[in-house]
């Protein structure tokens, strides 16, 4: 697990302004910043991945670069995922892309519910680098049946799990559902999920923040 909002950084004001009651309700500004924080982690990320040297030619002679050679595929949960999505992608522009629905279904209309996967539409993920995107981390069950449902895709080489806050129970249920071979990137994680399973402090609820 990497907290990217451990240290002093811009990416601090990005976080506030999500959180905050009097600015978070621009929608534009709202999506803006979970997508700013997602280019933040996509370079963060980066420095993880292999890299081969090529060799291009500028106009005064050769020059000698590391490249990334994993190959990548972005898979974002809707819908408080794609502005996470377009961030990562962003700085990835050669990126793969799956899209797979995850939602919270109350059968009962009490605090119960069930995540239901209903759409994926994802390439091979066999031996491929996984970067899995959702701004929010709250019980987990989201980012779990996600991986599950997206089991006849392939086995991925790697796993980068991408979310802007989270809880710690959330965080905690995830290092025993996912792969070694997963690392979780989050901008900040919250001490309190409430018994609706909600993230508090948290920011509320980032799919109708972004999309209403
Ligand atoms: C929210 C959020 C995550 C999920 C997190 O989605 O965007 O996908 O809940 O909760 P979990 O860790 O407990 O699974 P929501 O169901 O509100 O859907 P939406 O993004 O379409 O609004």
């Amino acid at each position: 697990v990497q907290e990217i909002l451990g240290e002093n950084s811009i990416a601090n004001r990005f976080i506030s302004q999500l959180r905050d009651t009097s600015i978070q309700n621009d929608r534009m500004r709202f999506r803006r910043n979970i997508e700013r924080l997602g280019e933040i982690m996509a370079y963060e990320l980066s420095k993880e991945l292999e890299y081969e040297t090529a060799e291009i030619n500028t106009p005064l002679g050769k020059s000698k670069v590391p490249m990334p050679k994993n190959e990548l595929v972005i898979c974002s949960i809707l819908r408080a995922g794609l502005p996470l999505h377009q961030g990562i992608l962003n700085y990835f522009d050669d990126a793969e892309n799956s899209f797979i629905s995850a939602y919270r279904h109350h059968p009962d209309n009490d605090e119960n519910f069930e995540i239901l996967v209903e759409y994926l539409a994802s390439p091979s993920l066999e031996g491929k680098t996984l970067i899995l995107a959702d701004p929010m981390l709250a019980t987990g069950r989201s980012f779990s049946n996600v991986l599950k449902a997206l089991e006849p895709m392939g086995k991925p080489a790697r796993i980068h799990l991408v979310s802007v806050i989270g809880s710690y129970e959330g965080v905690e249920y995830l290092k025993t559902e996912f792969p070694e071979n997963s690392k979780l990137w989050i901008t900040t994680i919250d001490h309190e999920l409430d018994k609706n399973g909600y993230i508090v402090p948290g920011l509320g609820d980032a799919g109708d923040l972004c999309y209403g």
